[in-house]
């Protein structure tokens, strides 16, 4: 059954499951929510098959490996041999205790292992229908590699970026998709973390939206949609409460322990917003919220003077095991 209607508006509506035909493929959609697309739209939802991942640190490396074991041909880069065997290793390392806990068989882990290539040549990514950018929170390196990605990848690849808070559209305006471009902002840990949101631009169309909500159900995340704006639904929410837990202390009001205790046993955290900050890693904690602060100039947002003590220090939580808690 073909929906395509030359020229027409997409709708969106609940219909039941049905196929799209385009040319010789079909495209099965979920019986859960059907649009009706515009031929164009039509010819660009896809379901992916090969996904490529740009940056192998606490993100890049959780993104490949759920893929992977969802069963998708997974390229992962880093900038460096070094970067890259670090970030792989630290995959094969929770693969191998998924087996120890039998949470995973070992033909489990061997095929995902076997899915997944790790790379320094941002060239392989020229087969992926989809690419995850999850580097450093610096939106003119962003741009950079969502420019290079537009000229190597085919005119299908879905480009996603993991940002935390910058504008999704500012990369989309680096490629000449802005359609194919949105964000795919995943948790951490990210096999752990059920929840995905998905940022759409004014540019991103209901085409590539489809595939995103698709992709991310196949990894077995609950997506919420947001518009591109600064923080999105989390950060947004969070950036403050970690910035005043933060503050609290410089105040010496109460401790780190103390703060997180408060907030864990009186609010039912499962954990503390200095814990939590440590676990992201205070240099993007700062790198978000002087992102958020220089969009929308509220005070809230504004970093306080012992955080950027912290990260100059290179205190950046369980990444180099001191942050505000020390971790072997
Ligand atoms: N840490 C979190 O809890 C968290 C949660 C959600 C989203 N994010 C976002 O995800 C992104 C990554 O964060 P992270 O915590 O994984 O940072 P990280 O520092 O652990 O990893 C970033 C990696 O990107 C690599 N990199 C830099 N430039 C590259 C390039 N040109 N090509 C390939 N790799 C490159 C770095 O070498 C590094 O290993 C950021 O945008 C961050 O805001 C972080």
């Amino acid at each position: 059954m073909f929906l395509g209607n030359s020229g027409a508006v997409a709708l969106t509506q609940f219909i039941p499951c049905v196929t799209i035909e385009i040319g010789n493929s079909l495209l099965e959609k979920s019986p859960r929510k059907c649009n009706i697309l515009t031929d164009k739209e039509a010819a660009t939802f896809m379901k992916i098959g090969k996904v490529g991942v740009v940056g192998c640190g606490q993100m890049g490396g959780g993104i490949a490996h759920v893929c992977a074991q969802a069963g998708y041909d997974v390229v992962v880069s880093e900038i460096s041999d070094e970067f890259l065997n670090k970030g792989l290793a630290a995959i094969e390392a929770l693969l191998n205790k998924s087996v120890q806990k039998e949470r995973i068989t070992q033909e489990d882990r061997d095929a995902t292992l076997a899915r997944l290539k790790g790379t320094t040549d941002t060239g392989d990514f020229s087969e992926c229908d989809l690419v995850i950018e999850a580097t450093i929170e610096n939106l003119d390196l962003k741009k950079k590699i969502f420019g290079e990605l537009d000229k190597i990848c085919p005119e299908r690849t879905v480009l996603a970026t993991n940002t935390s808070c910058l504008s999704v559209m500012d990369m989309a305006a680096a490629t000449v998709r802005p359609d194919r471009v949105l964000g795919m902002h995943f948790f951490n840990p990210v096999p752990v973390m059920k929840l995905l949101e998905i940022i759409r631009t004014t540019a991103t169309s209901e085409a590539t939206l489809e595939t995103a909500r698709d992709f991310g159900e196949s990894l077995g995340k609950t997506y919420v949609i947001v518009q591109d704006s600064p923080g999105f639904i989390v950060n947004r929410l969070i950036t403050p409460q970690i910035m005043n837990a933060i503050r609290m202390i410089e105040s010496g009001i109460a401790s780190a322990k103390d703060i997180d205790t408060a907030m864990t046993l009186g609010v039912n955290y499962p954990m503390g917003p200095l814990a939590l900050a440590d676990l992201i890693g205070l240099d993007t904690v700062l790198f978000i919220a002087n992102g958020i602060y220089d969009k929308l100039r509220d005070e809230q947002y504004a970093a306080p003077a012992l955080l950027k003590k912290m990260v100059d220090d290179g205190q950046l939580g369980r990444k180099t095991g001191k942050g505000f808690y020390e971790y072997t």
